[in-house]
């Protein structure tokens, strides 16, 4: 089987062909970073008149790449939600005018998922895993059991840990998308200079709106940062975060509930942050377990995992939903 996968529930336009044999034949990503720079964070008007803009070209370079005609193709799934609604109607109404076009069916995706299953796709990871879920817009920790058996751990109370490095960012007047920018300038700082709190410590539930405030007060402080402070500032911050982040994943290998779970994986654009990666994978290792990412561009949002997902979905099942409506709060756990 192959499926069309078509993503576009922020800030990028992506279109991807994956087989039921997990061989992802072409992964294609238009990104709106510099679109949205100039207003320091995605504007949802500009970013769903961009979709409109690009998503045919998308679609069509995705199935150049995969050498594939609109006919070879077996389904055509979108992402339905959660996200911001302009997009997630520009995604969806392409896919089913497509799916109607051909006569195949259009399968819904929901964008957590997509970020939940990437890894059975990327590093052929079964049933049962933890699950850590970090992105711009999603914070959660759960157990996934399988397809559509998901129960959730904790989750944000406040802010998603991407927004909290994309904020921190612009407090630091670093460039957007805050991650990357925050992970670079950490690399050249000092990550014991700063301590910031870490809130919710020995709970499951995660916080970040106090992280931020701390080190807004920081910047606060300093009416002129140098560069040497934006360094320092970033890796006194990403630290914290990295301590978050080994706090609620201790809390999970020490939990007798998961002591069976043998696998454990960071998924969303977060899990691209390789000091991330390093500091929960050796937690793991101390406690005999896997930790599992996949590639840096499987993390951050891509339409290959949207298609991996409609194979998964189609294999626990499912049909194609032409009625479906894009639901911007739809919820997974
Ligand atoms: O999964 P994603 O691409 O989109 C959502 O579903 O939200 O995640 C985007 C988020 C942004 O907040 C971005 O700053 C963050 O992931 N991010 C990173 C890194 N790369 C992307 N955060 C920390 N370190 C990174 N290397
Ligand atoms: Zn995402």
């Amino acid at each position: 089987m192959k499926i069309l996968g078509i993503e576009s529930s922020c800030d990028d336009t992506a279109a991807s062909v994956v087989t039921s044999d997990k061989d992802v034949l072409s992964n294609v990503l238009y990104s709106q970073t510099l679109t949205h720079e100039l207003y320091g964070g995605v504007v949802p008007e500009i970013a769903a008149r961009a979709h409109t803009e690009k998503i045919s070209d998308v679609v069509k370079h995705a199935l150049f790449e995969a050498n594939c005609s609109f006919e070879q193709i077996d389904v055509i799934a979108a992402t339905g939600g959660p996200g911001l609604i302009g997009g997630l109607i520009v995604g969806t109404s392409f896919a089913k005018a497509v799916a109607v076009a051909l006569n195949k069916p259009y399968v819904p995706i929901n964008h957590l998922e997509g970020h939940a299953l990437t890894s059975r796709l990327t590093d052929n990871i079964e049933y049962p895993y933890v699950l850590f879920l970090v992105s711009g817009g999603h914070c959660q920790s759960m157990v996934v059991r399988g397809y559509g058996r998901y129960s959730m751990i904790g989750s944000t109370l406040d802010d998603a840990i991407g927004e909290s490095f994309d904020k921190v960012a612009k407090m630091l007047g670093l460039p957007t998308p805050g991650g990357p920018s925050i992970e670079k300038a950490a690399q050249l700082g000092d990550p014991n200079r700063f301590n910031f709190p870490i809130p919710m410590f020995g709970k499951k539930d995660f916080s970040f709106s106090g992280l931020k405030t701390a080190v807004r007060i920081q910047v606060e402080k300093n009416c002129a940062l140098t560069e040497q402070d934006v360094n320092d500032l970033s890796a006194s911050f990403q630290k914290t975060v990295c301590d978050i982040m080994m706090d609620k994943c201790r809390q999970l290998l020490k939990d007798s509930k998961f002591i069976n779970i043998k696998t454990f994986v960071l998924s969303g654009g977060v899990g691209a942050n390789v000091a991330i990666r390093t500091h929960l994978k050796k937690i793991c290792e101390e406690y005999r377990r896997d930790l599992v990412a996949p590639p840096v561009n499987f993390c951050t949002d891509n339409a290959a995992m949207i298609a991996w997902a409609c194979i998964e979905k189609i294999d626990a099942g499912h049909v194609g939903d032409l009625n479906f409506s894009p639901d911007p709060n739809w919820r997974i756990a």
